[in-house]
């Protein structure tokens, strides 16, 4: 406008009637930079980007079969309405609201972890009223102190995750300009900048693996269990803490041009990618891993809690950076391998009984020669992960597998009153004589008759992983059963998670409105924390959204749910 204005008045003022051609002229223009404002689409839609190589999704959608199922996405997005004024109302600016009670709970160094980790998927849905409270919140934050030690792994996937993503979101045009300006988006970078540098004493290791916990006011790290014996065990840790910045720490790279960050990352899991101790299967490191000497001291072998996202990092680093970047083939090389160990070892196929004689597959884990015939719900990420690289990288042979395993996910849901899944369960391996873990009570054994399967961990914390898997099946197959059986927990979430304050944790899925309580809110855990907002919800959502919005295709999300863009 500046300049517009500058040849304008030099070249037109002597004539009066040009005069008013300008003047009119500088209306109309007005006008038209209002106008577009206001009428920016309130669903963001990122169209197949020519310029990205990547053809994941499905694209034989055909006379709006697979668009945007409004009513569904819209009663999602009226959870997270809910779910955002109860906090606001109780909890603003602290991590999380309890959602029975009300009460305010900093459990991620009271940094306003909801408003952080919410704010992306506020972008999604289109909720900028929200978003805009949400944004002047976060460039205010002070990210340099807090009263308790600092996780590295929480704090880069929430926290630096969301801004970077927000950032990412913004750039790509979904954000409206008068909520991220070219200022504010500065501020967001300086904020995530911040956070990233207090951190930094997290990789002053011999190795370069992050300690467990730093202490920002000493400025270094600090081991999760000081008192442990022998002392390398007081320095091990699972892969995933060592394994979950390559994402982040790359696009944060990317944005400010300093390479300290994704060598960081990089050299953080350079012993669990570049291992040079062998494990007895292809592709999998045994952990946990001494981070002083980058040694196993344990020989797990697992994809599930502690492991988890070093293996969906693997193959979304091949997503995310560009395909010229050398690492790549050995990242992909070492997801394959590892997938195939997956399938072929710790995979195990349930034994049939008489009153259930279906056969289902779940994930299992190995402890030295021991096989540990038991699956959580996060490892319900690996059926969506597996299947987002057998799509990209052609390989079939995994499709199958990645779909059986997601209906082994969803037979845990469908099993249960509530139509959610529990927390962690077990089954006696087929072909296998000695399971590692049996029923202990008669309920547990009536279960494993009558499901092929019992709950060792009852519980329903609102985590995401079944829904994110069922997010990239329906988006990778367009096979409308994905989005059925999304609407069935989303259903499920409604009738017996939705609280006075927000969303409830389920005390046990199969007591979903438990009689042996005092009250009927015994049956909630009085707990929402963020992943709810920044996964759970999101995924749900852009399960019914139209797939366009941030297609596959062009964007890799990272282990909290946050979207990033391809670097192509
Ligand atoms: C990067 O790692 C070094 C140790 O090698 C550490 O001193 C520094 O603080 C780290 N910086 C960041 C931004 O992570």
């Amino acid at each position: 406008m500046a300049g517009f204005r500058r040849w304008g008045v030099a070249k037109f003022t002597k004539n009066p009637e040009s005069s008013f051609k300008i003047l009119t002229a500088v209306l109309v223009i007005t006008l038209y930079l209002l106008i577009k404002d206001f009428s920016s689409p309130s669903v963001p839609i990122s169209k197949r980007d020519s310029t990205s190589g990547a053809r994941i999704q499905y694209g034989g959608w055909l006379y709006g079969s697979g668009y945007e199922d409004v009513e569904k996405a819209e009663a999602v997005r009226n959870a997270m309405r809910y779910s955002f004024h109860k906090y606001r109302e109780q909890a603003w600016g602290s991590d999380d609201v309890r959602p029975v009670t009300g009460e305010t709970l900093n459990s991620r160094n009271g940094w306003g972890a909801f408003i952080v980790d919410s704010a992306t998927t506020l972008v999604l849905m289109g909720l900028w009223e929200e978003l805009a409270l949400s944004v002047q919140h976060i460039v205010g934050i002070d990210f340099t102190t807090t009263p308790s030690l600092v996780d590295p792994f929480e704090t880069t996937i929430r926290y630096i995750g969301g801004l970077v993503s927000l950032i990412d979101l913004s750039e790509a045009g979904i954000v409206p300009g008068d909520i991220v300006t070219p200022e504010i988006r500065a501020q967001l970078l300086r904020q995530a900048v911040t956070l990233a540098q207090a951190l930094g004493p997290a990789y002053d290791t011999p190795t370069g693996m992050p300690w467990a916990l730093v202490d920002f006011e000493l400025k270094k790290g600090v081991p999760l269990h000081p008192e442990s014996q022998p002392p390398e065990k007081a320095t091990a840790q699972g892969l995933a803490r060592s394994g979950s910045a390559i994402l982040e720490y790359r696009v944060l790279t990317r944005m400010t041009g300093d390479e300290v960050y994704a060598k960081n990352a990089t050299v953080a899991w350079a012993p669990l990618v570049w291992s040079p101790w062998s494990s007895a299967l292809p592709g999998i490191v045994d952990g946990p891993i001494d981070w002083v000497t980058g040694r196993p001291v344990g020989r797990e072998r697992s994809w599930d809690a502690g492991f988890d996202s070093y293996y969906e990092y693997l193959l979304k680093i091949t997503l995310l950076a560009p395909p010229s970047d050398q690492q790549l083939p050995d990242y992909a090389q070492r997801f394959f391998q590892a997938a195939d160990s997956l399938r072929t070892v710790l995979t195990t196929r349930t034994t049939p009984t008489e009153q259930h004689p279906m056969q289902h597959i779940f994930i299992g884990a190995q402890n030295g020669n021991t096989y540990i015939n038991q699956m959580s719900h996060l490892a319900c990420f690996a059926p969506g992960t597996i299947l987002l690289g057998a799509t990209h990288h052609n390989h079939p042979d995994l499709h199958a597998y990645a779909i059986a395993l997601l209906e082994g996910c969803r037979h845990v849901y469908t099993s249960t009153p509530s139509k959610i899944g529990p927390g962690g369960w077990n089954w006696h391996p087929l072909l296998q004589d000695r399971p590692h873990i049996t029923p202990r009570t008669e309920e547990q054994t009536a279960q494993l008759s009558a499901l092929g399967f019992f709950a060792s961990y009852p519980r329903y914390e609102l985590r995401p992983e079944y829904v994110e898997s069922l997010f990239y099946a329906y988006r990778i197959t367009g096979e409308q059963r994905f989005r059925d059986w999304a609407w069935e927990v989303f259903q499920g979430i409604e009738q017996f998670c939705k609280a006075p304050y927000g969303y409830a944790g389920l005390h046990d899925v199969f007591r979903p409105r438990h009689t042996d309580f005092v009250v009927e809110q015994g049956a909630w855990q009085n707990m929402q924390e963020s992943f709810f907002a920044a996964e759970t919800l999101k995924y749900l959502f852009l399960t019914f959204a139209h797939p366009d919005v941030v297609t596959l295709d062009a964007w890799v999300f990272n282990t909290e749910g946050h979207p990033f863009r391809m670097i192509r």
